[in-house]
């Protein structure tokens, strides 16, 4: 069976594709420092999705590429809001294709874990983490992801209360900072 649809190195394309970006306007609170000189309309993040069915059962999967723009915002590092999975049995799987990125891992109790993202690398999120995608480059951050397609995402508890660390610009690197 021929599949119409393409993952082809970054770009997906095909049938059931839906594509969603945040712009700096939904996710400007999530930064600890929120400049009013911000261009508001300035897209941050896009995510190409294949969903395989509108009502998906279990067993079902998703299929998607995040793609994060390079920037920083008064120093804090492009990053995507984040979520928990409704379902905490559910996992998923995330791979680096291009750019250079963090993976921030938090439970419930707010116990942290960071990750490098690269292209090749492999990534296994329990089903119980928190997950957001950082991109510490100059470049464009590609991560591929599949997971259950009944997870759901649970985004309020992460706007609410936020992760306990935050990824700032230092010189040519990165700087971790707790809150
Ligand atoms: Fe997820």
């Amino acid at each position: 069976m021929f599949s119409n649809n393409l993952f082809v190195g970054t770009e997906l394309s095909g049938n059931q594709i839906i594509k969603k970006q945040t712009k700096l306007c939904d996710i400007l609170t999530y930064y600890l420092n929120q400049p009013t000189s911000a261009d508001l309309d300035s897209i941050i993040y896009e995510v190409s999705i294949h969903e395989n069915s509108k009502n998906p059962k279990d067993g079902d999967l998703s299929f998607g590429i995040s793609a994060i723009n390079s920037g920083d915002i008064d120093g804090e590092y492009y990053m995507t809001k984040g979520h928990f999975h409704t379902d905490s049995s559910k996992a998923e799987y995330y791979w680096g294709i291009s750019g250079k990125g963090l993976l921030l891992l938090m439970d419930r109790d707010r116990n942290y874990t960071i990750h490098e993202v690269y292209p090749g690398a492999l990534l296994y999120i329990a089903g119980h983490m928190a997950h957001r995608l950082v991109n510490i480059g100059d470049k464009l951050l590609n991560v591929g992801a599949c997971w259950h397609a009944i997870s759901g995402y649970d985004y309020e508890t992460i706007k609410n209360l936020g992760f306990p660390i935050r990824v700032f610009k230092n010189a040519n690197s990165y700087k971790i900072i707790t809150i």
